[in-house]
Parts: C-alpha cells; sequence; structure tokens
C-alpha cells in the first residue's frame, strides 16, 4: 500500500498527503506585493491536491530582493497574504511561504542599496560590484529572519521554508566559495554556520511552535570548490540541533551552477526574448554566454536521490523531503518507500496544477513536462508560465522550445536516463 496519500503530522501541521508544491518562483508579485495572478495560481494548485503548496521566494527585508516581482516581507502586505492562505485552506491544502535573503544576486535599482553577501565580489547577473557585510547588516538579516516569519504566522501560514541553498544569503555564508572572511563568520565550518545558527535561532524565537520549520538546503553545490555532501551533512546536522523540523534536500548554486538545482538547459532563448530592450546590453550578455556561464546538466528522473539518500541514512530521526526530478506516480511512491516523508514537485505541477489529483487517480500516471526550462526563462522577467498555457509566446520560441524538448530526448537517450 502506497504511503503517498497518507496523512503526515509535523509540529503544528498535519498535511491531508505527502505532497508539497516546491517554491518555484512565480514572479507574480508586482511592487513586491501579493496580486490576484499568485492568488489563483496557489488556488488552483490547492485544488488540483496537493498536500502543501509553497508561496516562493520572499524576501525579509529589501537588501534580499532579487527581482522586481518578488514577494518582500513587509507589515502591509499582511491582509492580502491572509486572503491567499484562506483560499489555500478553502481547498483542503496547508500553505507555507519560503522566506530567504538573495545576498549578492541583486542590483541597487531593486534592493535599494549596494548588494551584500558574506564576502565581497562582483556579481555578473546584473552586474554589479558586491560589499561584504558587516556586523550591523548581518544583525538587521538575523532579525529580519524573525520578522518575516511573526508575519507568515500573522498571514496564516502553516509552515515556513528557509532558504538557506541554491547560493543565496544562507548559503553564501555555508560555502567556502563566497565566504572568504576571516572574522567568527568565516574560516572552519563551524564558523560558517554561524550566520545560519543566528538565523535559525531568530526563526525558531519567532515561530513559538505556531508553525512548521522547513530548510531548504543543498545537498552539495554541485561545482567543484564549493559544499560537498561531508559538509552538507554536517549543516544539516546543525539544522537539526536548530529546532528545524523538516529538510528540503536540493543543491546548486545560482551564481555558478544554476542548471543543477532543477537540470537541462539554461532557456537562453526565452530569458532573452522577455528582457526588456532598455538591457540590451544584459540581452546581448546573456545570448553570447549564457550556455558557457550556466552550462547544461543533463535531466534524469529522481536526479538528487543518490545524495539524497547519503542524508536518509546520517540523519535516521529527522524528517526528510525529497525534490528534484519527480515525474510519475511511480517516482513519486519510489521516494516515500526509500524513507523521505514527504516530497516536492516544482515542474510536473506547474505543467499541471491537477498533477497530485491526477497521480492519485491513476497510479500510471506521467508528467508531461519536457524539462525546457522555457517557464523558468520567461520568470526572469515576468510571470512563471508553462509554453503550453502561456498566452504571449511566439511561433520562434514555440519552435525553440520543441528544440530544446528533441536535444534532451537525445542527450538523455545517449546517456541512458530514458
Ligand atoms: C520556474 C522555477 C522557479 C524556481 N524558483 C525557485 C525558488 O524561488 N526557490 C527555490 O528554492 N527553488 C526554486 N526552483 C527550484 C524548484 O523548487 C525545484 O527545487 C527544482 O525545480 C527541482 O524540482 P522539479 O524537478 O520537481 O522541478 C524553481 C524552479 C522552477 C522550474
Ligand atoms: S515550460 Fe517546459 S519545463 Fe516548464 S513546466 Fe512547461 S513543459 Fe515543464
Amino acid at each position: 500500500m502506497s504511503e503517498l496519500f497518507t496523512p503526515y503530522k509535523i509540529g503544528p501541521l498535519e498535511l491531508r498527503n505527502r505532497t508539497i508544491r516546491s517554491a518555484a518562483f512565480e514572479g507574480m508579485c508586482e511592487h513586491n506585493s501579493p496580486s490576484q495572478e499568485l492568488f489563483d495560481y496557489h488556488t488552483a494548485v490547492a485544488r488540483g491536491g496537493i498536500g502543501m503548496t509553497t508561496v516562493a521566494y520572499a524576501a525579509v527585508c529589501r537588501s534580499g530582493l532579487s527581482f522586481e516581482r518578488q514577494l518582500w516581507m513587509r507589515p502591509e502586505i499582511v491582509p492580502d497574504l491572509k486572503k491567499l492562505t484562506d483560499a489555500i485552506h478553502a481547498e483542503g491544502a496547508k500553505a507555507s511561504i519560503q522566506l530567504g535573503h538573495c545576498g549578492n544576486m541583486s542590483h541597487r535599482r531593486i534592493c535599494g542599496c549596494m548588494p551584500y553577501g558574506a564576502s565581497r565580489g562582483f556579481n555578473l547577473y546584473s552586474p554589479t560590484f558586491v560589499h561584504k557585510m558587516n556586523l550591523r547588516e548581518i544583525d538587521e538579516v538575523v532579525e529580519a529572519f524573525g520578522k518575516a516569519v511573526e508575519l507568515a504566522v500573522e498571514s496564516g501560514f502553516d509552515a515556513v521554508e528557509i532558504h538557506a541553498g541554491h547560493g543565496y544569503l544562507i548559503s553564501q555564508f555555508l560555502s567556502p566559495y563566497t565566504n572568504h572572511r576571516r572574522d567568527e563568520y568565516g574560516g572552519s565550518l563551524d564558523n560558517r554556520m554561524r550566520f545560519m545558527r543566528r538565523c535559525m535561532e531568530s526563526v525558531v524565537k519567532a515561530a513559538k511552535g505556531r508553525v512548521a520549520i522547513f530548510v531548504k538546503m543543498n545537498t552539495r553545490d554541485g561545482f567543484k570548490g564549493g559544499m560537498e555532501v561531508e559538509d552538507s551533512i554536517r549543516v544539516a546536522q546543525e539544522l537539526q540541533k536548530c529546532g528545524a523540523d523538516a529538510l528540503v534536500l536540493s543543491g546548486g548554486f545560482v551564481s555558478k551552477s544554476p542548471m543543477y538545482v532543477m537540470r537541462g538547459q539554461f532557456p537562453v532563448r526565452s530569458i532573452v526574448h522577455y528582457m526588456p530592450w532598455s538591457q540590451w546590453w544584459l540581452k546581448a550578455g546573456v545570448l553570447v554566454g549564457g550556455r558557457i556561464v550556466s552550462p547544461t546538466v543533463p535531466f534524469r528522473k529522481l536526479f538528487f536521490m543518490e545524495d539524497a539518500l547519503k542524508f536518509r541514512e546520517a540523519l535516521p530521526d529527522m524528517p526528510l523531503v525529497y525534490v528534484g526530478g519527480v515525474t510519475t506516480r511511480k517516482d513519486a511512491d519510489k521516494v516515500i518507500d526509500s524513507g523521505f516523508q514527504m516530497l516536492q514537485m516544482g515542474r510536473a505541477v506547474l505543467e499541471d496544477t491537477d498533477f497530485v489529483n491526477k497521480m492519485k487517480a491513476d497510479e500510471n500516471h506521467c508528467s508531461e513536462c519536457e524539462h525546457s526550462n522555457f517557464c523558468i526563462g520567461r520568470m526572469y522577467t515576468l510571470s512563471m508560465a508553462c509554453h503550453k498555457t502561456c498566452k504571449d509566446i511566439t511561433p520562434a520560441l514555440e519552435r525553440n522550445v520543441q528544440k530544446i524538448n528533441r536535444q534532451n530526448e537525445r542527450m538523455e537517450r545517449r546517456l541512458g536516463y530514458r
């Protein structure tokens, strides 16, 4: 008997089944506030049978914003977030919100100050210089994490997901690739975990047991010189000590190995198409250098499974959430049978908000998402949308998606992934 559709209790939260819509940035928050589009989207996901849906990538303070259409946690958006969580609850699902700070992945125009990170450097994506955080800025961000959790509780969320992966701020402190500090926040792994520990203290104190605390973290950064599995297991153990209720096991680093996060090709054509002409120099840069800076990482089913199992073994009593390449009911059953308590899905639910109901009705159900990653390309400028439902896709872009799908298929067959 599959446990996939059995309820699961974690802290103050009880899910109707083991499925969670992963945090996949919606790009639906013009003026950094919730919109009708965000409301309609998550309500549709909730109606589609998911156990819990996650509102993606909300910045805990303004300096943590990396996109114009990104949520920024502040008191004036609480009433609209409350409407959203009420609507999700009315459909029988639970609501989570991912809270993070982008660190060095921003631009002054968006985050309102010179971007900062664990160490100084240059952000090629914006492009802009970045300064090393001073101790006052560290204190401010730690406090902002706590305040954001309080706002999430007020807004009716059942869970928060702290973003400690993908090369955003907490991950920039953890990774030796981005942390070159010589103070108590840099050097040894214990020191590099200090910022994360402080953020977690602030989160746990603010949550007061009223919401479940999920943390999305990297199993590895996905390139030489970044965090590897062994150190990441120590991070996971530390997070357990800090009071996390569950860990979401992902990987990759947006500034260095973005396609390691979700696999497939970096969607150069769709990114460039939607970028405004006022940023013609950035358009040209992405067109010429996009694939070099963000090389393809071939997609395979359950692509994080091998590493995630190492965490399963090292943390026997920690609830763990699997994410990465769940495309069929059989994949989902396999995840739960392998000892993970819950699973997250990004693109399968993005392509079809009814995916979970369909998996429930048919144990042979397969997602029709072909990981062209068009949705990611559009998300950089407008809202994420699957190419199958996107109203403004041009014939040239549609041809490009089909070409990418054929290339993916050839590559995955050659590698024995299909
Ligand atoms: C359009 C899109 C946006 C994403 N945005 C986020 C994000 O804001 N935060 C995050 O942690 N992961 C983000 N991801 C990664 C997904 O949550 C997920 O970890 C990844 O896609 C692998 O799962 P999948 O194979 O089920 O899609 C995004 C993925 C996609 C496709
Ligand atoms: S645009 Fe492509 S990758 Fe994104 S959900 Fe649709 S089929 Fe999947």
